[in-house]
């Protein structure tokens, strides 16, 4: 069963604000709260999950949050006392247990360095704050995660975008615009598909381009004890940065920039993001190494996580959806955001939960329900999914969707 939600959207607050931010808040309230039916934004349904309730919403892909050693680790450095590093990075030295994690992670993925960050964003956007300005061109898959436009925005630069996966597209503006830096995803957020990294790749080395690729859910989840698909398809000599939020297969709050040893040096000096943010503390960063241990140990959670993911998007398709997924992250595209939010309550009052994505995290008319698997459910559970998605499928109107007469029409 679940709960009914009690967040009240209606509620206004007694303290006014000049016309200019009341009219910015109004716009949110008749973009997003009034046009649903429960007068709250599409991301948040009626129901409050309860116990019994089948969640496809975390990140956790290897089901190791609450991982006994990890949180022993955490523990042992929170009991300690003392010294924690209540300051920005920039301040601290090569002994302190941040360089340590960072050199792990650099022998982890197959690199000389990396440096940790306070989240995957700060990463993206003090990494472009750092190699970009107004005279750089940059390359920028249309789907990229937001942190990296916003590290384009920040930079200066001018961001020229290629269509979604398509190398050919790319160099015809690299031929276009000149030599600049390339940044894509490997694995993307929305739909779940991979990209082409090894053409990819081939391009930006050619025209002599810098390259960054954003790794944040496939390191841990791919390639070999989970280094992540650049070193999984041998490109680690040839990727120049991999960027990645720590907050997905590692299930913490913090991202990396993994890069030469050279980058590294100048790095903490550079980026706004290192010099004027603190750095994380003690038992964050042990609590990162040992889960860095667990993600390298244990690899039968990898192979579960891809079995569970096969099973799932498979199931999907033989049911008629349209699912471009090659991964763990699986989305079904209700597409107008009427029909996404039809999707979530018949998905909700059977218990099952997922994530909505809307504008401006896809395009207006291309909202979706996005479900994240992860290796600790087991078959019946993607089954009972599998089973109410099968029936719903007339009650939400899946046939006439768009993105189901796509599939029809391929
Ligand atoms: C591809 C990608 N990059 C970067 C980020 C930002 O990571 P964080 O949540 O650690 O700031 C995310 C998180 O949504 C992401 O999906």
């Amino acid at each position: 069963m679940t709960v009914k939600n009690f967040q009240d959207f209606t509620e206004k607050s007694k303290l006014g604000y000049p016309e200019f931010l009341e009219k910015k808040l109004q716009a949110c309230d008749d973009e997003l709260f009034k046009p649903r039916k429960n007068g709250k934004p599409l991301v948040i349904g009626s129901l409050t999950p309860d116990l019994g309730a089948i969640m496809l919403q975390s990140n956790d892909y290897l089901n190791i949050s609450s991982h006994p050693f990890i949180r022993e680790a955490q523990l042992e450095v929170l009991q300690k006392a003392g010294n924690e590093p209540v300051m920005s990075a920039v301040f601290l030295h090569e002994g302190s247990d941040k360089y340590f994690f960072e050199q792990a992670m650099a022998e982890f993925t197959g690199y000389e360095s990396s440096i940790l960050c306070q989240s995957g964003w700060a990463a993206n956007v003090g990494l472009m704050q750092v190699i970009a300005d107004q005279s750089t061109p940059v390359y920028i898959d249309f789907f990229t995660h937001m942190s990296l436009w916003e590290g384009v925005k920040i930079s200066g630069a001018s961001p020229y975008a290629f269509r979604h996966n398509d190398p050919v597209h790319l160099e015809r503006l690299i031929k276009e615009h000149g030599q600049g830096i390339v940044l894509f995803d490997s694995l993307y957020s929305t739909n779940g598909d991979i990209a082409p990294l090894i053409d990819i790749i081939e391009i930006a080395n050619r025209y002599d381009c810098v390259s960054v690729v954003d790794e944040s859910h496939s390191i841990g989840t791919y390639g070999p004890h989970g280094a992540g698909l650049v070193a999984s398809l041998g490109l680690s000599e040839k990727v120049h940065f991999i960027t990645a939020s720590l907050a997905k297969a590692f299930a913490g709050r913090a991202g990396i920039i993994i890069c030469s040893k050279n980058f590294a040096k100048y790095y903490p000096y550079m980026a706004f993001p290192a010099i004027f943010s603190s750095a994380l503390l003690h038992y964050e960063i042990s609590g990162l190494q040992a889960t860095l241990d667990v993600i390298k140990k244990d690899d039968f959670r990898r192979e579960k996580l891809h079995e569970n993911a096969e099973y799932f998007r498979e199931g999907l398709r033989n049911l008629g959806y349209n699912i471009s997924s090659q991964s763990q992250i699986v989305s079904i595209e209700g597409g107008l955001e009427s029909d996404t939010e039809l999707l979530r309550d018949a998905l909700e009052k059977r218990g099952v939960f997922g994530s909505v994505f809307m504008a401006p995290a896809t395009p207006k008319t291309r909202s979706l329900m996005r479900f994240s698997v992860h290796s600790g459910l087991e078959k019946s559970e993607l089954q009972y999914v599998l089973d109410v998605c099968e029936t719903i499928r007339e009650e939400i109107g899946m046939w006439n969707w768009k993105s189901t007469r796509r599939k029809k029409a391929e």
